[in-house]
């Protein structure tokens, strides 16, 4: 079952609750390109004003990147850029505060990486009383309709990238020698993402399971039983640690489907320390560690969801608010967040071997500079 089969019922039902309120979430089509307006945001407001960006704990590096991207690109555009983050301790009420803050403070536009994105709508809804526009960022905020526009890499899209990564290592790796032993790790649960990437990876990898190419070893297929709580790489390694002595004593582990880069190295953190061959391990985020790992020859691949794209178009949404113009968006289906369909503009990722890295980083220095230390 994918996300598209989920999420369809109550995507029905809200693109018929938008079509009587006169909003059709249709008019702005599924096309790139195409692009929807927002009555409540078209008058714009004053350039200058305070933009919110509240962002989650800093578990990947992109975050931390995100909030330094944010904070020098709004500023170089004029606005007053209030970035906050999320302490690792006590995060959800944390971001609860920071966002009811940025609302008293009179943001206009509050961009929001939610650590729980189940648990801000009273914090939305108070921004919307306010006038102000919520754009949630990387992660869904779920459940509400106070959330304006989403902006994201393609999450289902990296899922299946993923999938697929780990069937061509597989291959490349072992000669072809089906069946192939593999476990497969999911992020956290309380991330709207999570799920979405998952569900992505098993689109693909479901089939090759059903037809017996790919072998479980533990029997663990459910997102809950493969989820990581708070996407912390101790608690991958340590069920890595334990799939290892249970399963694994007797047979090898041919690959390990990662949501992304911590979690990866997580993964083979414990595989070398059981003194086993290292598996096909994927991931996600181009974390430089990772980055050195691919080149190195041990994690497989990663994704490149380049952050500075990803800040860039966030605030050529800002711009667009302030002026009043229509905010560019590319999707109007496929995210429903369980209350309406959040007319989201989404990028395109990419996938990155030890093969295509000079080619997958020519626009990202810093990445380019470490793949030319390893030709
Ligand atoms: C992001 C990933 C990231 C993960 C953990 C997800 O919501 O999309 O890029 O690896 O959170 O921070």
């Amino acid at each position: 079952m994918n996300k598209r089969m989920l999420l369809s019922a109550s995507a029905l039902l809200a693109t018929a609750a938008l079509a009587l309120s006169g909003c059709s979430s249709e008019r702005g089509g599924g096309g790139s390109g195409d692009s929807t307006g927002s009555s409540a945001t078209s008058t714009g407001f004053e350039a200058g004003s305070t933009i919110g960006v509240a962002l989650p704990d800093k578990t990947s590096e992109n975050w931390v990147l995100a909030g330094n991207l944010f904070k020098q690109g709004l500023e170089k555009a004029g606005y007053k850029a209030d970035v906050q983050y999320a302490p690792a301790s006590n995060t959800v009420a944390e971001q609860q505060n920071q966002i009811q803050a940025m609302v008293t403070g009179g943001a206009k536009v509050i961009i929001i990486g939610a650590k729980d994105g189940r648990q801000l709508g009273t914090q939305v809804q108070a921004a919307k009383d306010a006038g102000a526009t919520v754009i949630a960022y990387d992660r869904l905020i779920e459940n509400t309709e106070a959330v304006d526009y989403y902006v994201a890499f393609d999450n289902f899209q990296v899922g299946q990238l993923q999938g697929q990564a780990l069937l061509d290592g597989l291959a490349e790796r072992s000669d072809g020698k089906a069946p192939y032993n593999i476990e497969l790790f999911s992020g956290s649960t309380d991330d709207a993402n999570s799920a979405v990437f998952f569900n992505g990876a098993m689109d693909v990898l479901q089939p090759k399971i059903d037809d017996g190419t790919l072998v479980v070893g533990s029997g663990q297929t459910d997102i809950q039983q493969t989820a990581t709580a708070g996407w912390k790489a101790e608690n991958a390694q340590s069920r890595m640690d334990t799939l290892l002595t249970a399963t694994y004593s007797n047979q090898d582990l041919d690959g390990v489907l990662s949501p992304n880069d911590t979690l990866a190295r997580a993964v083979l953190t414990s595989v070398e320390q059981a003194g086993k061959p290292l598996p096909v391990v994927t991931g996600q985020d181009s974390e430089v560690e990772s980055v050195r790992s691919i080149l190195e020859g041990k994690q497989y691949s990663t994704i490149n969801k380049d952050t500075t794209l990803l800040v860039e178009q966030s605030i050529k949404m800002v711009d667009q608010l302030q002026k009043g113009e229509k905010v560019d968006v590319n999707d109007t289906e496929q995210y429903d967040n369980g209350a309406k369909v959040v007319p989201a503009y989404l990028l395109d990722p990419v996938i990155v071997t030890k093969k295509n890295a000079a080619e997958a980083y020519q626009n990202v220095p810093n990445l380019l500079e470490i793949v030319k230390e390893y030709q």
